[in-house]
């Protein structure tokens, strides 16, 4: 497929067929795409709770109860659920923290130039932290991109994906003792394949015409 392709075949899937698993190997792609994911200064501020058994679903359906209930049958139904959780503030211990992981990786020929990226990395987030006061807000925004690559990745391998902000976040982060661990439950994606008769994979897609979004300067 390529990308136009791609871009008719994924659709927000609402019903998912309970009888068909992703292949390991698939959903190993996936996971690259979870951790390789670009965030800015390389933050990373992410961790993922994955559901792959009847089990961890029901657990995160935990989230779909009560005025989410809309969504509980997506998350059971599903093959594999990710629970995308964004950290909930960002510190000098974390930035040492990333520094060190990539001094490991091999990306620092010398102190002075992992010296310099700290200080930039530091620089950039003390912004958010004291100046726009929004890096909880930030971290999150790093999570979306990565959401993105996973649904449009999900849908270049032929899987099926939804994904949830129609989720219970309170309801999530006392089931997996997130608060405590420095994160918050933001937003889910269930992956798997379409049950034939999905409403939604039979209507048009519908979106705002080229004219409308797009000013082209040539
Ligand atoms: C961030 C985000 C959150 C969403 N939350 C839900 C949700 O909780 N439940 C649901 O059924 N659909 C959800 N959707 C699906 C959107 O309604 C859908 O993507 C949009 O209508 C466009 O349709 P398409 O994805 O089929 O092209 C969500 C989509 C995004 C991108």
């Amino acid at each position: 497929m390529n990308l136009t392709e791609i871009a008719h075949f994924r659709y927000a899937t609402k019903v998912f067929d309970p009888d068909k698993r992703i292949p390991d190997q698939l959903f190993d792609q996936i996971k690259t795409l979870l951790r390789f994911s670009p965030s800015s200064v390389n933050s990373q501020p992410w961790h993922f709770i994955i559901a792959d058994s009847p089990e961890g679903r029901q657990r995160l359906s935990q989230g779909a109860l009560g005025s989410y209930a809309y969504n509980e049958r997506k998350i059971l139904d599903a093959s594999h659920v990710i629970l995308f959780c964004a950290k909930n503030a960002i510190d000098d211990e974390y930035l040492l923290h990333l520094l060190d992981t990539e001094d490991q990786d091999g990306r620092y020929a010398d102190a002075s130039q992992k010296d310099l990226v700290h200080q930039v990395r530091t620089m950039f987030v003390n912004l958010h932290r004291f100046d726009f006061k929004d890096a909880q807000h930030w971290m999150e925004k790093q999570l979306y991109l990565n959401m993105g690559a996973i649904l449009l990745g999900a849908g270049s391998l032929g899987v099926d994906a939804l994904p949830m902000e129609g989720i219970d976040i309170q309801a999530l982060n006392e089931e997996f003792g997130l608060l405590k661990q420095g994160y918050t439950a933001v937003a889910m994606v269930a992956l798997g394949y379409r049950k034939a008769g999905d409403f939604n994979a039979a209507l048009p897609k519908s979106r705002r015409s080229e004219a409308e979004i797009f000013t082209v300067l040539s």
